[in-house]
């Protein structure tokens, strides 16, 4: 497994996870996770549908027990105050105004009437809704449920947010407005775990990312560091008609990895661009194989993701 070792100035580290586990009936839905977050890191938990992300947040923030394995907080236990959760599905009160779904959350939390008064329109400012306190969620757009949900997670102040795709279904407005709040949150000392289907996201924002595959952590780094474990820079993606022999690219001169994402999907790793992609270009003319798009560029993660699990995380 590739692994980044932090500096050993590094602080002790906020959340350390060992090796948890859980089954659902027969299936394993979290096999082996481990993972350590330290204030103010943004952690990325990437994996397909099924994965596990889900369910290791779940036993993170204690809704659910894990069968096997440690967690552990720094200066103090692990407990529901600490830390907050933004579920996958949105839960709100549809009929309550936005700072009345925000004071609920708060005072589940038993936080008294002098504390609500501070934190509700603080944290409905933190999220961007400070001029719709009054409104009823109900009316809100999705994105701007999503935005609530993340201000009803904050009002009790915890340390570390969970957040489980705060992005999906969200338009382009809300998810900006929710990566601002989330850069904020980091700069102010939070330790953050955000789970997602989108690499840009994980790109963007996070200081460290966890891939999790069949619910095991497949590869655990910085996007640098994951990058590096590829077998080459560059990336060169074509969409075909008819069956190309995969064998025969590989053994083209530059090309270091060929890979079908999905029928008719192609993705290599290669030296450099322009020599390989004329070569490839020409083998696959000679092998009788139509080329309708070619796409190239520097290698991301979602590189990195089919190098490690042979298979594209959307598609
Ligand atoms: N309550 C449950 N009962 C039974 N099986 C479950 C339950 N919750 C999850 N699973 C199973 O556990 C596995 C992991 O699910 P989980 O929801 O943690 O994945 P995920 O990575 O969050 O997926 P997604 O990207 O679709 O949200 C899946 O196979 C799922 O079907
Ligand atoms: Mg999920």
């Amino acid at each position: 497994m590739p692994e980044i070792s932090h500096p050993p100035q590094a602080p002790e580290p906020l959340l350390s996870a060992q090796d948890l586990r859980k089954a659902y009936g027969e299936r394993q839905a979290v096999d082996s996770v481990s993972l350590q977050l330290r204030a103010g890191e943004l952690l990325a938990l990437l994996g397909p549908n099924g994965a596990g992300k889900s369910t290791t947040l779940s036993m993170l923030c204690g809704l659910l027990k894990p069968d096997a394995g440690q967690l552990a907080m720094a200066g103090g236990g692990v407990s529901a105050q600490r830390i907050g959760l933004v579920p996958q599905e949105i839960a709100l009160f549809e009929e309550l105004s936005a700072a009345r779904n925000v004071a609920l959350f708060g005072a589940l939390y038993g936080l008294t009437r002098a504390q609500l008064h501070e934190r509700v329109p603080r944290v409905l400012a933190q999220v961007g809704l400070a001029e719709r306190a009054q409104d009823r969620a109900a009316t809100f757009s999705g994105g701007m449920k999503r935005r609530l949900n993340i201000a009803c997670a904050l009002v009790h102040a915890p340390e570390l947010l969970l957040l489980d795709e705060p992005t999906a279904g969200v338009d382009p407005h809300s998810r900006n407005a929710i990566f601002d709040t989330l850069e904020a949150l980091k700069r102010d000392g939070m330790a953050l775990i955000y789970t997602t289907h989108y690499m840009e996201e994980a790109e963007r924002l996070a200081d460290r990312i966890v891939i999790v595959d069949h619910g095991r952590v497949v590869a655990d780094g910085t996007l640098a560091g994951l990058l590096q474990h590829l077998p080459a820079a560059q990336r060169l993606r074509l969409d075909v008609a008819g069956a190309p022999d995969l064998d025969a690219l590989r053994g083209l001169p530059g090309v270091r990895s060929v890979a079908l994402a999905r029928p008719g999907r192609l993705e290599l790793g290669v030296d450099e661009l322009a020599g390989a992609a004329q070569r490839v270009l020409q083998a696959l003319a000679a092998q009788g194989v139509r080329v309708e798009q070619i796409d190239s560029g520097r290698a991301t993660l979602e590189d990195v993701f089919l190098h490690l699990t042979g298979r594209a995380l959307r598609d």
